[in-house]
């Protein structure tokens, strides 16, 4: 706890304005063009976020759920900041702002990478992140970062709330989360919905200067990421050492269209303090 919070005060320090985070009226992000550049005389940090719930996270379950790349102190950080860096000069190439995280089968770690590769990008004075629990079979992101989710995705879904009024800032600058609360049992069909599309559109659009990390199901085992695949930029492929066979990796690999690959992680290798190799 005393950990997140040096390193959100250490943060705050560097961009005092962040203060307004905490401000009392919502109202849209001053126009930036995609890479977060502001135009005119505001910056990247002039978003407030008065429907969308502050929270503080609690550094024990960080830890406990291997969440690091917030804190600079624990070296695992370094290894999540260079996989932001490779992730994001090949985005900026193509002009992509949407990132899907899958795999080719279950337990690789794609919602701890999703995690803290957004508050890594997070941490960039120009970049902004948002993180979206889009694994509607077993989501994650909100029971990873401790959140109470009083309000979630399918809050958004049965139309009982708007976009603004799910969204979570976790106390971090720069970084937004859409967590999803209760698994949904006919995901692959409320994915192909066009209130998904439109949601995605209007993350796309109103949040404009943002990198958008969409955490997915893992690819062979749902029809679920298939179907949300076109509608995201590019995907980033995580393979967990020894969990999955060659063929499955190939499989993967044939489903996903090459020109949108950012690449794929190696996770979980046992090799040294490194568990992540691009
Ligand atoms: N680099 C790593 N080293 C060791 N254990 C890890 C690593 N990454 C994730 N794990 C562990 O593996 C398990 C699965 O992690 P996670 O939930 O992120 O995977 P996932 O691919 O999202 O799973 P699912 O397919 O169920 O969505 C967790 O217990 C997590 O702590
Ligand atoms: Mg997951």
């Amino acid at each position: 706890m005393e950990r997140i919070k040096q390193a959100i005060e250490k943060d705050r320090s560097h961009y005092p304005r962040n203060d307004r985070l905490k401000s009392t009226t919502y109202r849209d992000p001053v126009p930036q063009n995609a890479w977060g550049h502001s135009q005119g005389d505001t910056d990247i940090d002039n978003i407030n976020y008065t429907h969308s719930q502050v929270i503080t996270l609690d550094e024990a379950i960080l830890k406990k759920n291997r969440i690091v790349a917030h804190n600079k102190q624990d070296a695992m950080s370094m290894h999540f900041d260079l996989l932001r860096t490779l992730v994001l000069q090949k985005m900026e190439e193509k002009g992509w702002k949407t990132l899907a995280i899958t795999s080719p089968t279950p337990e690789s770690g794609k919602t701890l990478l999703s995690i803290n590769l957004a508050m890594s990008i997070a941490q960039q004075p120009n970049r902004t992140a948002m993180l979206v629990d889009f694994d509607l079979r077993r989501p994650k992101i909100g029971t990873y970062l401790g959140l109470p989710m009083e309000h979630s995705l399918n809050d958004y879904l049965d139309g009982n709330l708007s976009l603004p009024q799910v969204l979570i800032n976790p106390g971090m600058p720069r970084l937004v989360v859409l967590p999803t609360k209760n698994p949904i049992r006919n995901s692959s069909e409320t994915l192909s919905t066009k209130k998904i599309s439109d949601l995605i559109k209007e993350l796309r659009s109103r949040y404009e200067s943002r990198i958008i990390i969409f955490d997915l199901p893992p690819l062979l085992a749902t029809d679920d990421s298939i179907a949300l695949l076109p509608q995201i930029d590019c995907t980033l492929l995580v393979v967990a050492n020894g969990m999955s066979t060659k063929q499955e990796i190939d499989d993967s690999l044939h489903l996903l269209p090459a020109e949108n690959l950012v690449g794929t992680v190696l996770n979980k290798a046992e090799i040294g303090a490194n568990s992540y190799y691009y």
